[in-house]
């Protein structure tokens, strides 16, 4: 991680951070970023194993700061659950300063074998959680004039095949973000979207990808590589940094421009992939 090169250790100190899905891949990516700035982070799965597990290196990495880290099972698409998450951080922890919506569920299916349950299924991870998640933390972010961050993608806005569960989820995410910048931008809440590109070793890139498609993707990338979850980290962190307290409601692609170049490429090599496997 870079982050500590570049901004103070302590930016977060006295911070509490919650991350949906922070157990793996990008959203502990995230977390870990916010650790190494001091941060206090709360992290829930759907099941206690992997956020404990995440907890360890978290504890680690904000220890410098006397930072507290809380892992607790919660299932975004259960309100009540997120509600009692919410309410065993703020007094185990803090109030949340920064929340981010990163759960997320994703496979590949053309949309004429999706189920309609299949289709459900990711609209109430992805979109219906970050309400729940959104919703629950509101009277603590207002009182920590704080902010939300939703991972979104790419498919909120560019149409790509066997996506169209997931589309529908993020580009609900997308302007459900806005609509909340401008309702709560009274109570000093800033909201936000990062757009992940393609990000190496994640659970997202072995689902959503296969070798072939990994050659010739980063060939058409403008910067010419995946990403890292470091990557979205740093964005993650400035959003919710003083840097960026004038900014609100927008939606921010961290994907090296890999969205500019559309999804022709995308289309004509996902029929090729053996979706047995995923
Ligand atoms: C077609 C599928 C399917 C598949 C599940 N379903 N997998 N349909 N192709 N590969 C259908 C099932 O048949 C069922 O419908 C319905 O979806 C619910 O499936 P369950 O397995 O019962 O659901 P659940 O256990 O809640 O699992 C949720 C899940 C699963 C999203 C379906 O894949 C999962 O738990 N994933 C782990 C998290 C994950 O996906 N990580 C990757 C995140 S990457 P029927 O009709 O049969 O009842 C990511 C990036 C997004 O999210 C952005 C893209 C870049």
């Amino acid at each position: 991680m870079i982050v500590q090169e570049h901004l103070p250790t302590k930016l977060f100190k006295d911070r509490t951070v919650f991350v949906t899905g922070g157990g793996s891949g990008i959203n502990l990516g995230v977390a870990r970023n916010f650790a190494a700035l001091g941060a206090n982070l709360a992290i829930c799965g759907r099941t206690q194993d992997k956020p404990d597990a995440a907890a360890v290196e978290l504890r680690a990495l904000s220890a410098h700061a006397g930072g507290k880290v809380l892992a607790v099972a919660a299932d975004v698409r259960d309100y009540a659950a997120v509600q009692a998450a919410f309410a065993r951080t703020r007094s185990e922890v803090g109030p949340i300063d920064v929340l981010v919506c990163g759960a997320a569920g994703n496979f590949l299916c053309p949309a004429e074998g999706l189920s309609p349950n299949g289709f459900k299924t990711v609209v109430d991870i992805d979109l219906l959680g970050s309400f729940h998640a959104s919703r629950a933390a509101f009277e603590q972010l207002k009182e920590t004039r704080g902010c939300i961050i939703f991972i979104s993608a790419g498919q909120a806005f560019v149409p790509m095949a066997y996506q169209v569960h997931v589309a529908a989820a993020k580009a609900g995410i997308d302007i459900m973000m806005k609509n909340l910048a401008i309702e709560w931008g009274r109570h000093g809440i800033r909201t936000h979207s990062i757009v992940p590109g393609p990000i190496e070793a994640t659970e997202g890139m072995r689902r959503l990808s296969s070798p072939e498609m990994e050659k010739g993707k980063k060939a058409v990338i403008p910067l010419g590589r995946y990403g890292t979850v470091d990557d979205i980290g740093q964005a993650a962190v400035f959003l919710a940094s003083p840097l960026a307290s004038y900014i609100t409601g927008v939606v921010l692609c961290v994907d090296g421009g890999s969205n500019l170049v559309g999804s022709a490429l995308w289309n004509t090599m996902v029929e090729k992939m053996d979706l047995q496997r995923r």
